[in-house]
């Protein structure tokens, strides 16, 4: 396995200390264009009705029925990627509360604002642009149903995440920095740029 420094950087710290920056993403705003890949087909699910083909879909990439089917009964959307018919990368949205276990945060999405969480292309298919190309038809349904930014949260040092959010424009509207230094019983959170309880809350139950 190869490691960049980013990555041997995250492994020795992201138990003290952790940054997350929390992007904002404004859908009115044109999108960078996207190189167009021919030989991916993007499939979106949403709904009861589209449970099982989303559990067909998304089990061989890796989730549990279980997650799958607890997101759609939520009535989150996921955008599927598929590669000659295999399932290549994903990206989830939710028009309501995501817990950001990492955190021990929920957070709470505002008016006409969606949260964008869990994306993930396939080790073997990424560094090709898949994530754009994945996300873009997630961006048009959400604007086709009114809805007028996105939000997510990425750590710092997760560097092809943190490049991409950038690439498209987004607007860090927060710095959270994590920590649990040793001796701390309990996590703290602090934000930089805007006030924490703006978009979190605590998580019940979490230290
Ligand atoms: C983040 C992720 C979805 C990006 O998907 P992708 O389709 O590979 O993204 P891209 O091909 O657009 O690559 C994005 C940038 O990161 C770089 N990159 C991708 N994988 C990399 C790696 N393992 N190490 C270093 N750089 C990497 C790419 O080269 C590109 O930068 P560049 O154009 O300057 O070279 C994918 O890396 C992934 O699934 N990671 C694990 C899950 C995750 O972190 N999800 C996001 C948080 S919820």
């Amino acid at each position: 396995m190869r490691y960049d420094p980013w990555t041997i950087l995250h492994r020795l710290t992201r138990s003290f200390v952790r940054v997350y920056c929390v992007f904002e993403a404004d859908l009115s705003r044109p999108r960078p264009a996207i190189p167009h890949n021919p030989d991916l087909v993007v499939r979106l699910f949403r709904g009861i009705d589209d449970l099982q083909p989303a559990i067909a879909a998304l089990v061989p990439a890796g989730l549990t029925i279980e997650d799958v089917s607890a997101r759609i009964r939520k009535g989150d959307l996921v955008s599927v990627g598929f590669l000659n018919g295999i399932p290549a990368g994903y990206t989830w949205t939710r028009f309501g509360d995501v817990s950001a276990k990492e955190l021990g945060l929920t957070i709470h999405p505002r008016t006409r604002e969606v949260i964008q969480y869990d994306s993930l292309v396939l080790k073997r298919f990424r560094r090709h642009g898949l994530q754009f190309g994945i996300a873009a038809p997630v961006l048009d349904y959400l604007q086709q149903n009114g809805y007028a930014t996105g939000l997510a949260w990425v750590d710092l040092l997760n560097r092809p995440s943190y490049k991409n959010q950038r690439r498209w424009g987004k607007k860090v509207i927060m710095i959270i920095i994590s920590l649990k230094l040793p001796g701390m019983e309990q996590r703290r959170n602090l934000s930089l740029g805007a006030p924490l309880h703006s978009l979190f809350t605590k998580t019940c139950g979490q230290k």
